[in-house]
């Protein structure tokens, strides 16, 4: 895999302040926000809440984590919304809202939970991005790069994915369990080509281009800053279909193990491994995916990823754990099974794959999900 060094990676230019908003201040949003904010170093975090706002407005953010203890983050300003931090017109009726800085935001972070099926974050996002600006998505599944790419066709783009466990506990309080792994890299490919196109990204991707060239300078820059300066041990940049690499791997995890949380009727993920006819099919999912990646990306696997062998092990060790889309299914709220299931699916039978267990997975939980908005509607309507 090409890792990209962050040696000699200047900090920011303490005469000029680097402005960076989340969009998403919920537990990843948050976690990572709170490692990037050193005003010290002229680099300023600001976060954008939404059912959070009033917290973070009052008292900044409370984080509760493993890795670096309990503290307070107070960011460099929270707004009510992306209009309201891209500074639309009548976006606020509150004074109290600040100004965007007055040039621009130089990085866009998005960490909200992609649901491309309910709402287009691009479309969200757009007040604020600017001509200088860079967007980083960290979001689960494939896919999510499309629409942004789509709407800003010469936009610097980071993608990201992350291993870590952490949750909102409360408003404005995020606890972080275990783990801080994240993988960036740039994102070139044109919209058509991520989704429509039978070449795989390998051979598409050119690495010599202006957007790889911003891509890459933005992903060691962030690398240096949050493991520098915030402490984190485990970022790692990666080459564009490197970072496409590992965003599979991961659905091998979360393709096998959440819509099956859902579907086998509740189940955490040892429970489902220690069943014997679950495991068969927890395991024919990972071998699935496994067996189509390097045909997709054109790139095979890097021995240092986790084999399905060792996922299952790990999941064997992990008890109690309970994949995210379970919490969300038990909660009603929308599943991020586009990202999870239903891109993989088109993308790999564009590039004349097919996934014939993952499409089981996705017709069978849609149907569900569209089942369940059903009934939630017409309790409603009886109130
Ligand atoms: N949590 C983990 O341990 C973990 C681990 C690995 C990967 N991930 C991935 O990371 C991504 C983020 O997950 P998460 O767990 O951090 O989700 P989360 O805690 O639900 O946070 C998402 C936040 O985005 C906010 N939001 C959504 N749309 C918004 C908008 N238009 N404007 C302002 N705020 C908006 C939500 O606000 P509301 O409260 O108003 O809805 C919520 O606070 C997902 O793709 C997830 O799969 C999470």
């Amino acid at each position: 895999m090409a890792h990209h060094s962050p040696a000699n990676v200047p900090a920011a230019d303490p005469t000029k302040p680097v402005h960076i908003v989340f969009v998403g201040a919920g537990a990843v949003g948050c976690f990572y926000a709170s490692r990037l904010h050193y005003p010290d170093h002229n680099i300023h975090v600001s976060l954008i809440g939404r059912s959070n706002y009033a917290a973070l407005a009052k008292d900044g953010v409370q984080l509760q984590t493993r890795s670096f203890g309990n503290y307070v983050f107070h960011p460099h300003a929270v707004y009510p919304s992306a209009n309201a931090a891209g500074g639309v017109p009548n976006s606020s009726t509150s004074s109290d809202v600040p100004p965007p800085p007055p040039g621009g935001w130089d990085y866009v972070v998005v960490t909200t939970k992609a649901l491309p099926d309910r709402v287009d974050d691009s479309a969200t996002i757009a007040p604020l991005v600017g001509p200088k600006s860079t967007i980083v998505l960290i979001q689960n599944g494939v896919g999510v790069e499309a629409p942004y790419r789509a709407r800003f066709p010469d936009t610097t783009i980071i993608s990201g994915v992350t291993i870590i466990s952490a949750e909102q506990v409360k408003p404005g309080v995020i606890r972080q369990n275990r783990w801080t792994r994240l993988h960036i890299g740039p994102y070139t490919t044109s919209a058509e080509s991520s989704s429509s196109s039978a070449s795989p990204p390998s051979a598409s991707v050119d690495p010599n281009s202006a957007l790889t060239k911003r891509g890459t300078e933005a992903t060691e820059r962030l690398t240096d800053w949050w493991t520098r300066l915030g402490g984190i041990r485990d970022i790692d940049p990666l080459d564009e279909v490197g970072l496409q690499t590992v965003r599979w791997h991961k659905l091998c995890i979360n393709a096998a193990f959440n819509p099956s949380a859902v579907l086998s009727g509740g189940r955490g993920n040892a429970d489902m491994a220690s069943d014997p006819e679950m495991r068969i099919h927890l395991r024919a999912i990972m071998d699935e995916i496994w067996a189509a990646a390097p045909r997709i990306l054109g790139r095979p696997f890097p021995s240092e990823l986790a084999t399905p062998d060792k996922i299952l092990a790990s999941t064997d060790r992990n008890k109690g754990a309970r994949p995210s889309m379970l919490l969300d299914w038990e909660a009603g709220r929308p599943l991020e099974l586009e990202v999870i299931v239903g891109n993989p699916v088109r993308i790999a039978r564009a590039r004349g794959v097919e996934l014939p267990r993952m499409q089981s997975l996705y017709a069978l939980l849609r149907s569900a999900q569209s089942v369940r908005e059903q009934k939630q509607k017409e309790a409603k309507g009886k109130l």
